[in-house]
């Protein structure tokens, strides 16, 4: 007898588990991911307003989307001064860290769509990239420490071109290469040729959906600037 009400709730349980999926596919991507993605969604960093000085001089916004409605990134990360930050002290730090938190949470959350993962490219600007980043033992440890959030985030990462990459920044990937592992791999790097790269990201960007110093039309708008 109890064999057969175990069952009617086994199957009970299966019905509704399938029923609730279907509703809620949305739900279910937030359900499974990752345990580190996890707390910056149980986080106020949805509705918090980073200040003005760090959304100023730590540049990033969403562009737009490419033809598979892939979200669009641009990381001005050459202008990115970490060193700044770290020698600023502890309060600076803590501050920053939820900064890029959230720009984590941004990128990641793009990539879930009600129906599917989308995963994201990022375009990595390293125009003005400064050797003075990569000289700070503490500025390279916050990278290495950031790092590994990142690589975890980067699961739902298309891919990364890395545009006006001079020697320095190509110094700061050789850093990081390692650390990204395999995920590496998704990173494209081009140096200071605007013809070279122009072209790379054209073919699977439209141009309407790019600022016109990436080769977009001149009257583009990003969809949403963050920092
Ligand atoms: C994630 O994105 C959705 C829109 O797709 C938005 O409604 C939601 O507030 C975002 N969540 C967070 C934690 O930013």
């Amino acid at each position: 007898m109890s064999r057969i009400i175990t069952n009617y709730l086994l199957t009970l349980f299966l019905m509704s588990t399938i029923i609730c999926g279907v509703l809620t596919g949305h739900a279910d991507f937030l359900e499974n991911l990752p345990p580190e993605i996890q707390p910056l969604y149980n986080s106020d960093l949805d509705t918090w307003k980073p200040p003005e000085h760090l959304k100023r001089n730590y540049p990033y916004y969403l562009s737009g989307f490419d033809e598979e409605d892939r979200p669009v990134w641009v990381l001005e990360f050459g202008k990115w001064n970490l060193r700044d930050i770290v020698e600023q002290g502890k309060d600076a730090v803590i501050e920053f860290d939820k900064y890029v938190n959230q720009v984590i949470l941004n990128v990641y959350n793009s990539t879930i769509t009600k129906h599917e993962i989308v995963p994201a490219i990022i375009i990595l600007d390293l125009d003005e990239y400064e050797l003075s980043q990569l000289t700070s033992p503490a500025t390279v440890a916050y990278y290495v420490e950031k790092l590994r959030l990142i690589v975890i985030a980067m699961k739902n990462l298309h891919a990364a071109y890395c545009i006006n990459t001079n020697f320095v920044a190509q110094r700061f990937l050789n850093l990081i290469k390692p650390l990204l592992g395999k995920e590496f791999e998704k990173f494209e790097i081009y140096g200071n040729n605007p013809a070279k790269w122009k072209s790379r990201i054209l073919k699977t960007i439209p141009s309407d959906q790019l600022p016109s110093w990436y080769g977009g039309s001149s009257n583009f708008k990003p969809v949403m600037i963050y920092g």
